[in-house]
């Protein structure tokens, strides 16, 4: 059997604390480090102030503390290439590597890239044109041509906040100047993609795969509105449920068939290295599944529905990834329906005050408790982000995990506290 292993995390949110909680309960982890984490993986982990993209640090840190497996939970450190530098490190090559490589991560990374590759393998997902600042013109009569609402996107990464819904022309146009010419999102707005909008419904499809094997996680849909009944601004994810009742066996099996395979075999005819988890957000449209987007990591707040509900060793799972033994795990999954409800800082997603004392944690009962936005500071838990933390409850039923959750959330206190009472309402 194999020994037991020091893993490194990457990240600071509450899909890492996750990760950290269900590493941790693995006899093959050893001691774990979240670089840089935060105060819930401090309870369980040792949080290191490196930040994820700087790789020779990370690299001299795994040098130092015998690493064995190197687990990268955001989309940035994979985005700048990762993969790639530890394969350069040469007496590091032993260190299992949960990410795919800089030209994978470019499904995330490059939405032109993505659009591309669907096209070319016949991957279900909406018309689009790309646009650079040369053919703003062409842009524009694009624009006019096409039917409302339009779709406008910045080709790289914009935390979240590059993609645009216009429901007019004169909308559509402004966006396209402010991303095109006044280059918004600096150099991820420097190409943007103009797509047809779709009708439908969401929901995200988790993929672990080991460049040759996959697995089908749990799949979960994600609140990404701030307000209640999907208004206002996007967010990071206020909210989670897993399983999707609406993504039956036929209608998964048509997201294997026309998507999952499709991309996979795509990824390896195109000699691109990928290890690790791949991010379906989907719209169904009538019964059919269209790929909105890929990302080339785990979902936050999805993760903190779907771990809870694989029964497996994680790290048993992320060692046979690593080592390209997939196809000789066999997937347990738990019937259970699980619910997570954010607790955010009022003003979130835009301008919100930190450094609020949490209080009552103690009073929450039957949860998971996933931080994201929290820090310790002088043995006190602060408030340190717009998402604050998650609260997670398997139940047997969704009306029960629901309860549950929102019980939870509703225990936790700070000042201006804010949190959906809507999550998983709709799926009744
Ligand atoms: P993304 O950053 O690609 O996840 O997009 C953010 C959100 O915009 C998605 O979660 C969808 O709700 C919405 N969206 C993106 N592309 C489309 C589309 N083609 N049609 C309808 N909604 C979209
Ligand atoms: N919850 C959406 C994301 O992680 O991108």
């Amino acid at each position: 059997m194999y020994v037991c292993m020091n893993i490194l995390l990457l990240g600071s949110g509450g899909r890492e604390h996750a990760f950290a909680w269900k590493i941790t309960q693995s006899p093959l982890c050893e001691k774990l480090f979240v670089a840089t984490g935060n105060a819930g993986t401090a309870q369980i982990a040792e949080n290191v102030p490196i930040k994820p993209t700087d790789f020779p640090a990370l690299a001299s840190f795994c040098r130092e503390k015998n690493i064995q497996m190197l687990v990268v939970g955001n989309e940035e450190p994979l985005v700048a290439g990762i993969w790639d530098f530890f394969k350069q490190q040469k007496d590091l090559t032993h260190i299992h590597l949960i990410a795919p490589s800089k030209e994978g991560a470019r499904l995330e990374g490059s939405k032109n890239f993505a659009k591309q590759l669907m096209f070319e393998y016949q991957i279900p997902t909406a018309s689009y044109h790309s646009f650079g600042v040369e053919d703003f013109e062409k842009a524009i009569t694009y624009i006019y041509n096409h039917s409302l609402p339009i779709v406008l996107k910045a080709d790289g990464l914009a935390a979240g906040k590059g993609v645009l819904i216009c429901p007019t022309y004169s909308q559509a146009e402004k966006a396209l100047k402010e991303m095109l010419l006044d280059k918004k999102f600096g150099k991820a707005s420097e190409k943007i993609v103009i797509e047809q909008f779709l009708e439908g419904t969401e929901l995200s499809v988790f993929v672990l795969t080991d460049g040759k094997n996959y697995k089908i996680l749990p799949e979960a849909k994600d609140y990404k509105r701030i307000g209640e009944k999907d208004t206002g601004l996007n967010t990071g994810g206020m909210g989670a449920v897993s399983p999707v009742p609406f993504a039956d066996t036929a209608f998964m099996q048509k997201v294997e068939q026309k998507i999952i395979i499709p991309t996979l075999q795509a990824l390896q005819k195109k000699n691109i290295a990928y290890v690790g988890f791949l991010f379906i957000g989907l719209m169904k449209v009538g019964n059919e599944p269209y790929v909105i987007e890929f990302n080339c990591r785990m979902g936050d707040p999805e993760t903190q529905v779907v771990l809870p509900r694989i029964e497996n060793d994680l790290v048993e799972l992320l060692l046979a990834t690593a080592t390209q033994k997939l196809d000789t795990i066999e997937l347990k999954i738990k019937p259970e329906t699980a619910v997570t409800t954010i607790v955010v800082s009022a003003g979130y997603p835009e301008t919100y005050e930190i450094g609020k004392e949490i209080k009552h944690l103690e009073k929450v009962e039957n949860a998971l408790i996933f931080h994201a936005g929290t820090k310790l500071e002088n043995n006190q838990l602060l408030t340190n982000g717009g998402r604050v933390m998650a609260f997670t409850v398997l139940a047997k039923t969704l009306p029960e995990a629901i309860e549950k959750s929102q019980k939870a959330a509703e225990s936790v206190f700070f000042e201006n506290k804010y949190f959906r009472r809507d999550i998983g309402k709709d799926l009744f």
